[in-house]
């Protein structure tokens, strides 16, 4: 930035776009873009960069973590998940904030089942260390079968999770007290573990090693989103100026959205957990 000689400061907002391109993460790669988190050599990327295969055997399950934290962006990733007799694994796709004072978190979470084509999508988010927004979804297809599209956009009006682009969840940025991740970086994970306590038919149905290694494939990481710098990018990332930033939930999403909730989301903790149900949030409805 030295370039930027005082003089030149003032013609600084006509190079904001610029700025935003420098400051920017648009990748396509998981091979430049992330790394490994644990599990050794369970974390397998393709030759091309395309591809992650994260394994969980009887030892370790394994994961991997985008390299940039950014504040606000649009994550997609496709995802195959493990076929066969998945029960008890976990397998994600979450961002989660990087050692700030409280702890923001956007999560998809993949709870296997004996037969492929009734695995669980939940999904949650934490808000200042405040999660218990669980919501969890039956797929219309089986998951198991090939790749398929999971996205998270997240700006500074709302989160939306998308499954194949079509909206499953949906929180709303507010003014009434109810704290929104908009001051913190976070970072994007991958990552399988045995959640055997909890994951299928609430824990009833254990991990069965005899069907180990259990194997989760994503591909085609492909994520814009505004790198986070230090404490500036709070201004600087809420500037609307790409797609995604700018993007509000659609009249066609919100419809969408009620279609889901009619028909796949079989769990919100809106609705379906009386301890949970948070009145300032859950009262004018789930699609405000
Ligand atoms: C996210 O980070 C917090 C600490 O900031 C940690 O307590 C929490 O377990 C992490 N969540 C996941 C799913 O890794
Ligand atoms: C798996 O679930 C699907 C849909 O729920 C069902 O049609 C199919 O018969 C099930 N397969 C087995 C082997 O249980
Ligand atoms: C684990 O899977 C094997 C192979 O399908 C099966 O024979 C065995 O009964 C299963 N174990 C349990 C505890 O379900």
């Amino acid at each position: 930035m030295k370039q930027l000689s005082s003089n030149m400061v003032p013609r600084l907002v006509l190079l904001l776009p610029l700025l935003f391109l420098l400051f920017s993460v648009s990748s396509a790669d998981f091979g430049s873009d992330v790394e490994y988190l644990f599990g050794e050599h369970r974390m397998k990327l393709s030759k091309d960069g395309q591809q992650v295969d994260l394994t969980l055997d009887q030892y370790s399950g394994s994961g991997f973590q985008s390299k940039e934290s950014v504040l606000f962006g649009k994550f997609d990733i496709r995802i195959k998940l493990v076929p066969g007799n998945s029960a008890g694994t976990v397998a994600t796709f979450y961002l989660n904030s990087t050692g700030g004072e409280w702890h923001d978190e956007l999560d998809f979470e993949f709870l296997g089942h004996v037969n492929g084509s009734q695995y669980i999508i939940q999904t949650n988010v934490f808000t200042k260390g405040v999660g218990n927004r669980e919501q969890r979804i039956r797929l219309w297809f089986d998951p198991t079968a090939d790749f398929h599209k999971y996205s998270i956009l997240w700006n500074p009006y709302q989160i939306i999770f998308y499954v194949d682009d079509i909206p499953i969840d949906y929180f709303k940025a507010r003014r009434d007290g109810i704290p929104y991740p908009n001051q913190q970086a976070m970072t994007l994970y991958g990552t399988i573990w045995d959640g055997s306590s909890w994951a299928t038919e609430y824990g009833n149905i254990k991990l069965n090693m005899s069907h180990a290694p259990f194997i989760v494939s994503y591909r085609d990481y492909d994520v814009d989103a505004c790198a986070w710098t230090g404490y500036d990018s709070i201004t600087y990332c809420s500037n609307p100026n790409a797609a995604w930033k700018t993007h509000k939930i659609t009249i066609l999403e919100k419809e969408m959205l009620a279609h889901i909730h009619r028909n796949y989301i079989f769990y919100d903790y809106c609705t379906s957990d009386t301890s949970k149900y948070n009145p300032a949030e859950c009262a004018s409805g789930l699609i405000q």
